[in-house]
């Protein structure tokens, strides 16, 4: 079979974490007798240097054209005042791919437990979560600007809405994600504060009876931040809007490890996802080959399992790449000696024997 997959390299880290996913992904072809033709497009700052604009409509086409997405991260200092920021270009491909779901999974690897940032006896008893935020709505697509406030001069505001629709359809892919783990959504949310937060819970309860083998709990964001922390396993699915789903998931990478291990799955009605690390573009290390490329790759793992529906393919990826912890060969974020390079080359060499 031949998959087409559009890389987005970007900027950082980008580039060097793409490149590690391409060979392994080239790799798992060459077990399996699979093509891949993975082509490159333009994003970020990059594309704002090259072609003056951060999501060029080239770079749209290519990603609608192909079967999947594979990110590697957008930003950096460079770009931090210009016009149109990198981040707008993320933003606009999740908007242009209508991708409204993010599944970022949160699991420890036995072999990093006291990398993680907690107490060994919360990590005993376990963390495997899974953040589904939503990703195309919410205050990061709300109404915003500028204007004049008669007492305190001009002011700026930003706008948290949520239409039932862009509730329900998250909502329902979490709880099939639910019924495929532990049957367990907790709904996190300000419901003591924000109007859209009760919508929320409306909606999240009604289509409860759609799925009455899931059990569904409230929090109040505050406190989940807490909850993640003292008692982590409590969390099977967490449900939750773009704003605090992008904030608890780093805070959930610091559970696991590292930001650098998290990867994540941005899916809609169809196959067509995208597929990125959680991490940022990371320019305090980049071009220095020392990126962990291990969030990216679990991320090619999602893509061939979720859009190219390649499961073994998937398990053969995230084996090696826990195997190649077990053994010892990470980057410096888990306290490793190797090199981008050299985990990458593990990794192969354990799909590949
Ligand atoms: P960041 O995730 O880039 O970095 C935070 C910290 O984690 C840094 O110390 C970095 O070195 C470390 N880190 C991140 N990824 C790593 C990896 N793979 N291996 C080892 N260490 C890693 O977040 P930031 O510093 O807040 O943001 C930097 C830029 O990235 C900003 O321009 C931001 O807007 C952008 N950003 C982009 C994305 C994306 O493209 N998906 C996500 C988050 C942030
Ligand atoms: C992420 C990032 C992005 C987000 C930024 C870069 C716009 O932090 O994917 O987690 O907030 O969605
Ligand atoms: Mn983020």
């Amino acid at each position: 079979m031949t998959y087409s997959i559009c890389t987005l390299s970007g900027d950082g880290i980008g580039p060097e974490v793409i490149e590690s996913a391409k060979r392994v992904i080239e790799a798992v072809g060459r077990k399996y007798g699979h093509e891949f033709i993975i082509k490159d497009a333009p994003i970020g700052g990059f594309a704002i240097d090259n072609f003056g604009d951060p999501l060029p409509e080239e770079t749209i086409k290519a990603a609608k054209s192909s079967g999947a997405v594979l990110l590697g991260a957008v930003g950096g200092y460079k770009w931090d005042n210009a016009p149109k920021r990198p981040e707008a270009a993320l933003l606009g491909i999740r908007k242009e791919l209508k991708l409204y779901a993010n599944l970022r999974p949160a699991k420890i690897y036995p072999a990093l437990k006291n990398r993680s940032v907690l107490k060994n006896e919360i990590v005993e008893n376990g963390i495997d979560f899974v953040t589904v935020r939503e990703l195309t709505g919410g205050i990061y697509f709300g109404e915003r600007g500028f204007r004049d406030n008669k007492t305190f001069g001009r002011e700026a505001y930003d706008t948290e809405c949520y239409s039932e629709l862009e509730i329900e359809r998250v909502s329902r892919i979490a709880y099939e994600l639910a019924q495929k783990r532990n049957h367990h959504i907790t709904l996190v949310d300000k419901a003591n504060v924000l109007t859209s937060s009760k919508l929320w819970r409306k909606i999240v309860t009604d289509i409860n009876e759609d799925y009455p083998d899931v059990i569904v709990d409230m929090m109040y964001v505050d406190n989940a931040a807490m909850q993640m922390v003292l008692n982590p396993s409590h969390f099977d699915v967490i449900l939750t809007s773009n704003m605090f789903g992008d904030i608890l998931s780093d805070l959930s990478a610091a559970l696991v490890g590292s930001i650098g291990v998290m990867p994540s799955a941005s899916l809609g009605d169809t196959t067509l996802g995208m597929y990125e690390a959680i991490h940022g573009s990371a320019p305090d290390i980049a071009g220095l080959n020392i990126a962990d490329p291990v969030g990216t790759i679990l991320s090619a793992a999602m893509m061939l399992r979720l859009s190219f529906d390649l499961s073994d393919e998937a398990a053969d990826i995230e084996k090696a790449v826990e195997a190649a912890i077990n053994e010892g060969y990470m980057t410096q974020d888990l306290g490793g000696i190797y090199s981008t390079s050299q985990v990458t080359d593990k990794i192969i060499s354990l799909i590949n024997p």
